[in-house]
C-alpha cells in the first residue's frame, strides 16, 4: 500500500535521461508464484559523472554485474521506487536478476495471469513492476526476448517481433527466443504465455510481403475470433490505402485477455485486448460490440505507426499518440461504414458516425472539461499518468487532429502526416513536434499564416463557448454573422488563477437557409470565391465578422455543420427555427443537432414541472417534429434512430443549473412515454418496416434497422401501447442474434412489467452463464435498470458470478449503477454515495487504476442540489480520509474536494 505523499509532476521538469541502452535482453523464467527476471543492459553513458537512475515496483533484486562482476553493496542503493548505481563508465554491460510475484498481482500493471495466463501490461508504467529500468518513452532499445516455462501449463510462448527459436528443455519445460527489430520503448514491451488457441490468415502488404496475422484466444473461443481477424485485414489494407502506410513486421498477434484494465494495448507486433473487443459471434455479440471490436482493432493496429515508430517524448505528450489514432479509427470507422454504399447513402454512414462520436464527446469530455479533473489535451502535471488516459487526452485529443484535417483539407493533411513521418521516424517527440509537421504544409497552401493561434488547443482546458449574433438589412440584403469566442478557466487553470486565455483558431462551419428551409447560396463580401451552400468561417481571435450579400430575406443560420469545432455554440434559436433545420437543413449533421435541441428543450422544461410538482407537458409541434423524421422516407434507419433518440442525461445535466438528477431521469423517462402514445401508430409502422429477416450481419444497414426497429420497441412499450409487451417478450425468446435479444430485454427490464422482466433475465443467465462476455450484459442491465437500488446491487456482488477482481465484471455492476443509474444511485438517502465509497476503497486495495475511474463518478458532486452534493461532498472526504490510499485515488478525490 501506497503510503507517501503525492508528488506533483509537471510538463516544464522534463530532462533527457543520461544513458542510452542501446540493447536489453530480457529472460524470464515463468512461474506463477514467482518469476525470475535476468535483463542485459546495454548501456551508453550521455552525461558525465550521473548516477544511473533505475525505475523498479515490488521487485526483490537478486543481484547485479557490471560487466560480468557482481557489484559491491557501496555502490547501489535500492528503494521502494527503484535502484540507484553510482560510479558507472562510458559503456557498460549490466545484468540485473529479480523476482516478481505474478500470481499475486491484481493491479494489472506488469506481468499477471489472468485465467491461468501470463499477461503484461506496461503502458505507462507498468515495466518497472517486472524489471529495474528506466521507466520513460524517450528511452529506446533494440529487445531480445527469452522465455521459460512448463510446457504443458504453458505452451504458447510469444513476444514482440520476430519468433527465432525455439527448443524443449528438460524437466518438461520449453523455451522460446523472440527478437523485435526496431527500437522501442519499454512501455510497448509484452510477453504472453499459457494454454490458447489461434486463428491466422496470410496476406500480402502493399509492397507484396507476406505477413502472418494471428488472433489468439483460451480455448474453445476459436469459434469467435473470425470477425476480429478479418477487421485486422481491413485495417491494414486501410492504413495502406489513406494514408499509404505499411505493416512493417512479418507477424502482427492479437491476445484476447480475460482480465484487463483499459480496452487494448499496442506492444509492438503482440497487442494485448480485453476480450470484449476480440470475441464475437451473433448469438453473443451486439451490432455495438462489433462495432467496437473493429474500431479498437484498428486503433490499436494504427498505433504501429501513430505511437509505436513514431512515439512519445514523456507522458504529457499522450493525446500525440492517442488524439491522433482515435482520429485515424474514427476515420477508419467511417470509412468502412460508407463501403459499398451510393453517394448519398455513403454520406449519411458518416453523418452517422460523426453523430455517434460527438454523442460520446459530449457525455464524457464536455463534463470532464468543466469539472475538477478539466487539463489540457496536453496536461501542464500529473500526480498520476494512468489518471489521464482520459475522454480529453483521446477525444478532444481526436478533434484537435480532425480541426488540423479541416484547415488543411484531407490532401494537406495526408502531406502533413507524411511530413511527420519524414521528420520523425524512430523518434520519441512531442505533440509541438506535430503541430511543426501540419505547419509546414499549411504555411504553404496558407500564403502569410500559421497554426501559431491554433498551438493554444494543446495548452488549454475547458470547452470554448462561441456566441453568434446574426444581423440582417432588408435594404442591402446583407447578412452579418458575428462570433465571439470565451473559455472559462476551469479546474487547475482556476487554482492557477489564470483569469485570460488566448483566443483559439476555430474553423467553424456554417450555412443559411431561407425561411422555406432551401439552402442558401453564400456569397462573402470581398471575396470572389463561388458561391456556395456552406462556408468555413475561421476564427482566430476573440471576435470577428462576415458580411454575405445577395441574401433575400432574414434567413435561419445553420451552425457548426459536422460539429467542426469541440465548442457549445451559443444562439437564440425560436423553436420554430430548431423544427425547420431539423426538416430541411441539407447539412445532415446541423438537422440532427436541431432535433436534439428541440428535445433538450423539452426535457429541461419538463425538468422544471417535475420539480415544482406540476404536470410535465409536451409542446405539439415538438411531437410533431419526431412524427416527420419518424415517418420520412428520404432518411435511412440508422440516421432516423439518432435522430429520434433523445439527449443522455449526462449531456442535459451540464445544460442545468443545479442538477437533480431524478428529477431529470424523471421528465426524460415521461417524455419518452409521451411520443411513445402519441406516435404509437408510427413507432408500430416502423417496427414493422424494419425487420431483418435472414441471416445475422453486423453491416452498417443492417444494424441500422435493428437501431431503429429497437428504439421503436422501447418507445411503444413506454408508452403503454398494449401489443407491446407481447411483440418484446415474442422478440427475446425467437431472435437468434443478441442485438434484438439485448434490445427486448431491456426494454422489459425498463419499461415493462415487473414479472416479465425477472422471468426473461432468470432465463438469460441460464442460457448464457458459461459465456463472461453475456453475464457482463446481464448484470448492467440491472445495475442500471430503474428498480435497482444499492440493497439489489448489494445482492447482486454475493452472486457466485460477481467478482471484483474481474474489471469488466466490476464495471458491469459497480460502475454502471453509479455512473448510469440516476434513480438508485441518487437516492435521498445518500445510500448510493456510501455505497460508491465502499467500492472504490474495496477496489483500491486490489486495483488502484480501476477504482481511481469509479471515483471519478463524483467529478461533478458540486452542480447537484444542496441535499444531494452535501452527502456526495461526505462520501468524498470519507475516502479521502482514509488511510493507505493509492496515489491514483488520491488524486482524484482530492481535486474533487480543493
Ligand atoms: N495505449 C492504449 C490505447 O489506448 C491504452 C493503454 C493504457 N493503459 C493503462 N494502463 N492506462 O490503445
Ligand atoms: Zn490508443
Amino acid at each position: 500500500m501506497r503510503t507517501d505523499s503525492p508528488v506533483t509532476i509537471s510538463r516544464q521538469s522534463y530532462r533527457p535521461y543520461p544513458f542510452e541502452v542501446t540493447a536489453v535482453h530480457l529472460d524470464f523464467d515463468l512461474d506463477p508464484a514467482s518469476t525470475l527476471v535476468t535483463s542485459r543492459l546495454s548501456l551508453h553513458r550521455k552525461e558525465a559523472n550521473a548516477p544511473l537512475v533505475l525505475d523498479g515496483e515490488e521487485l526483490d533484486l537478486v543481484s547485479i554485474k557490471v560487466d560480468g562482476q557482481l557489484l559491491d553493496a557501496s555502490r547501489y542503493e535500492v528503494g521502494e521506487h527503484g535502484l540507484t548505481i553510482h560510479g558507472l563508465g562510458q559503456t557498460v554491460e549490466l545484468e540485473i536478476a529479480n523476482r516478481c510475484s505474478p500470481q499475486a498481482n491484481s493491479t494489472l500493471m506488469g506481468l499477471y495471469v489472468s485465467n491461468g495466463v501470463f499477461f503484461t501490461q506496461c503502458e505507462a508504467e507498468g515495466f518497472r513492476r517486472i524489471t529495474y529500468f528506466p521507466d520513460r518513452p524517450d528511452v529506446m532499445s533494440r529487445f531480445t526476448v527469452t522465455l521459460r516455462a512448463a510446457k504443458a501449463e504453458f505452451p504458447v510462448l510469444l513476444s514482440n517481433g520476430n519468433l527465432i527459436g525455439q527448443t524443449d528443455l528438460p524437466d518438461g519445460r520449453h523455451e522460446a527466443q523472440w527478437e523485435d527489430p526496431f527500437m522501442k520503448p519499454c512501455y510497448l514491451f509484452a510477453l504472453v504465455a499459457g494454454k490458447l488457441t489461434w486463428r491466422e490468415s496470410r496476406v500480402n502488404t502493399q509492397s507484396g510481403r507476406e505477413v502472418l496475422l494471428q488472433v489468439y484466444s483460451d480455448p474453445g473461443n476459436e469459434n469467435k475470433t473470425q470477425f476480429a481477424l478479418e477487421s485486422l485485414e481491413r485495417a491494414l489494407r486501410w492504413d495502406e490505402t489513406r494514408f499509404s502506410l505499411e505493416l512493417d513486421l512479418d507477424r502482427f498477434m492479437i491476445v484476447a485477455a480475460r482480465d484487463f484494465n483499459m480496452g487494448a494495448m499496442e506492444n509492438k507486433g503482440l497487442n494485448v485486448f480485453n476480450a470484449a473487443y476480440v470475441l464475437a459471434d451473433p448469438d453473443s455479440a451486439t451490432d455495438a460490440n462489433y462495432g467496437a471490436i473493429e474500431a479498437v482493432i484498428g486503433h490499436e493496429y494504427f498505433h504501429n505507426w501513430t505511437g509505436n515508430r513514431v512515439t512519445c517524448r514523456d507522458w504529457f505528450q499522450l493525446s500525440l499518440k492517442e488524439g491522433l489514432t482515435v482520429f485515424r479509427d474514427q476515420e477508419f470507422t467511417a470509412d468502412m461504414m460508407a463501403t459499398g454504399l451510393d453517394e448519398t447513402a455513403a454520406a449519411s454512414a458518416r453523418t452517422v458516425k460523426r453523430i455517434d462520436d460527438v454523442v460520446t464527446l459530449r457525455a464524457a469530455q464536455f463534463p470532464e472539461d468543466a469539472g475538477p479533473m478539466a487539463h489540457p489535451i496536453r496536461p501542464e502535471s500529473y500526480q498520476e499518468i494512468g489518471n489521464f488516459y482520459t475522454a480529453t487526452v483521446y477525444e478532444k485529443g481526436s478533434e484537435v487532429i480532425r480541426m488540423q484535417q479541416t484547415l488543411l483539407g484531407p490532401d494537406g493533411f495526408n502531406e502533413g502526416l507524411a511530413e511527420y513521418f519524414r521528420r520523425h521516424d524512430g523518434q520519441a517527440v512531442t505533440c509541438d513536434d506535430f503541430v511543426a509537421a501540419m505547419e509546414s504544409v499549411y504555411q504553404k497552401t496558407h500564403p502569410g499564416r500559421d497554426l501559431s493561434v491554433f498551438r493554444h488547443w494543446y495548452s488549454q482546458a475547458g470547452t470554448p463557448r462561441v456566441k453568434v449574433d446574426m444581423r440582417y438589412d432588408d435594404a442591402t440584403r446583407r447578412c452579418t454573422l458575428r462570433l465571439t469566442q470565451s473559455c472559462a478557466p476551469v479546474g487547475v487553470e482556476r487554482l492557477a488563477g489564470i483569469a485570460v486565455k488566448p483566443p483559439l483558431h476555430i474553423p467553424f462551419s456554417m450555412g443559411l437557409l431561407d425561411a422555406d428551409g432551401k439552402a442558401l447560396p453564400l456569397k462573402l463580401a470581398g471575396s470572389d470565391a463561388a458561391a456556395s451552400d456552406s462556408c468555413l468561417l475561421e476564427l482566430t481571435t476573440e471576435t470577428a465578422e462576415w458580411v454575405f450579400e445577395d441574401i433575400p430575406s432574414r434567413p435561419v443560420p445553420s451552425l457548426l455543420r459536422d460539429f467542426s469545432a469541440p465548442v457549445i455554440v451559443e444562439y437564440d434559436f425560436s423553436d420554430a427555427e430548431l423544427a425547420l433545420l431539423m426538416a430541411h437543413d441539407t447539412n445532415a449533421f446541423a438537422r440532427w443537432e436541431a432535433g436534439q435541441q428541440l428535445a433538450t428543450r423539452q426535457i429541461l422544461a419538463a425538468t422544471d414541472a417535475v420539480r415544482g410538482g406540476q404536470p410535465a407537458s409536451l409542446s405539439d409541434s415538438f411531437v410533431e417534429a419526431w412524427r416527420s423524421v419518424l415517418t420520412a422516407t428520404d432518411l435511412d434507419a440508422a440516421y432516423r434512430a439518432r435522430a429520434l433518440a433523445l439527449p443522455a442525461e449526462k449531456t442535459l445535466a451540464e445544460r442545468m443549473t443545479e442538477v437533480d438528477p431524478i428529477a431529470l431521469a424523471t421528465a426524460r423517462d415521461h417524455l419518452r412515454a409521451e411520443l411513445g402514445r402519441r406516435l404509437a401508430a408510427d413507432w408500430q409502422a416502423a417496427v414493422d418496416a424494419n425487420q431483418t429477416p435472414g441471416e445475422y450481419s453486423p453491416d452498417p444497414i443492417a444494424a441500422g434497422k435493428r437501431a431503429m426497429k429497437n428504439l421503436a420497441l422501447a418507445f411503444l412499450l413506454a408508452g403503454g401501447a398494449p401489443q407491446a409487451e407481447a411483440q418484446v417478450s415474442e422478440q427475446y425468446a425467437s431472435s437468434k442474434n443478441m442485438t434484438d435479444r439485448m434490445a427486448a430485454l431491456s426494454a422489459l427490464v425498463n419499461f415493462g412489467p415487473r414479472e416479465a422482466a425477472n422471468t426473461a433475465l432468470a432465463d438469460f443467465f441460464e442460457r448464457y452463464q458459461s459465456d463472461p462476455l453475456s453475464v457482463d450484459k446481464w448484470f448492467t442491465l440491472q445495475a442500471t435498470s430503474r428498480h435497482t437500488d444499492v440493497e439489489t446491487v448489494n445482492g447482486l456482488m454475493v452472486h457466485p458470478a460477481f467478482t471484483l477482481r474481474n474489471p469488466n465484471r466490476a464495471r458491469s455492476l459497480v460502475f454502471q449503477f453509479c455512473l448510469n443509474n440516476p434513480y438508485g444511485f441518487h437516492r435521498p438517502d445518500g445510500s448510493g454515495y456510501r455505497y460508491w465509497a465502499e467500492q472504490v476503497l474495496a477496489l483500491d486495495r486490489l486495483n488502484p487504476e480501476i477504482s481511481a475511474r469509479l471515483a471519478r463518478a463524483m467529478d461533478r458532486w458540486i452542480r447537484y442540489v444542496p441535499a444531494l452534493s452535501a452527502q456526495m461532498k461526505q462520501a468524498l472526504e470519507d475516502v479521502r480520509n482514509h488511510p493507505g490510499l493509492s496515489r491514483n485515488v488520491t488524486e482524484i478525490v482530492s481535486k474533487a474536494l480543493e
